[in-house]
């Protein structure tokens, strides 16, 4: 999907195909992308922009309700000064560039993450692609940005306990349901899938308390190289499993 882009056309899943409500996307693998081909890691963001454009075309044409892509964690603060800026500038562009599309689309966007570290002229642009979505009815897009799973249950933490301490809510009352409305996914079903690409087989903090059901599934690809191959393979992989959520042997889930 890019600025001229048609509307991206939904079509019908191969027949047996089980379509997640909810996919999350580790996008791991860049930086490998590009060093086997003797290119700089930011090369391997820019094509993993590409290929994220890709993934939210797919997305939507397949019925895909809710996307969530990990695009910098809490921990990439570890990273080189000069990638850390790269990649805050590539969000920059990513929503310059695709916002006209994605609205064409009706996609909602919903930034998740912390917002300590970013600067304001970041903040601005989030909460304005937030606010100039925010009434589109397709697909959500949520790009989980300076996030990280534990420091998303520590922010929930802090608004429970402040609650607690104003009287508004008594400890023995608190429920899943309390901690779920104070997590950033507030109001989003917890996601059927992770995909993590790469190889590497680690959540790495995401989405920690979401995906305590969620299917795993693994793929060799470096992130640039996801294609709409993968994304059936994929498909076939989750519509394989068996999810039981705790309970017994059912095949109708
Ligand atoms: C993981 O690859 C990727 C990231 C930390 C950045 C992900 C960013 C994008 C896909 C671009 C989209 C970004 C925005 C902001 C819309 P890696 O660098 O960890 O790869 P490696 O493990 O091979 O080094």
């Amino acid at each position: 999907m890019s600025t001229d882009a048609a509307i991206a056309q939904p079509l019908e899943a191969p027949a047996g195909l089980k379509i997640p409500r909810h996919l999350a996307v580790i996008m791991d693998g860049n930086g490998r992308w590009a060093q086997a081909r003797g290119k700089q890691r930011t090369e391997g963001h820019v094509e993993g922009v590409k290929a994220l454009r890709r993934m939210v075309d797919l997305a939507i044409r397949y019925g895909v309700q809710h996307l969530t892509v990990f695009s910098f964690s809490s921990e990439n603060w570890r990273r080189p000064r000069d990638e850390v800026n790269f990649i805050f500038g590539l969000l920059h562009r990513f929503v310059a560039s695709d916002l006209a599309t994605l609205i064409r689309n009706n996609v909602r966007v919903r930034i998740i993450g912390g917002r300590e570290g970013l600067d304001s002229a970041l903040i601005r642009l989030i909460d304005d692609v937030q606010a100039k979505t925010a009434a589109n009815t397709g697909m959500e897009l949520i790009v989980a940005f300076n996030y990280g799973g534990k420091g998303e249950l520590v922010e929930a933490t802090r608004r429970i306990a402040k609650a607690v301490a104003a009287g508004q809510i008594a400890p023995e009352d608190i429920t899943e349901a309390t901690i779920e409305s104070a997590l950033y996914t507030d109001g989003v079903p917890d996601p059927d899938i992770i995909v993590r690409t790469s190889g590497e087989q680690r959540v790495s903090n995401f989405l920690l308390w979401q995906g305590a059901y969620s299917e795993l599934i693994f793929v060799d690809e470096n992130w640039p190289d996801f294609s709409e191959g993968t994304f059936l393979k994929v498909l076939e992989t989750y519509t394989s499993r068996n999810r039981r959520f705790g309970g017994i042997e059912t095949r109708s889930s």
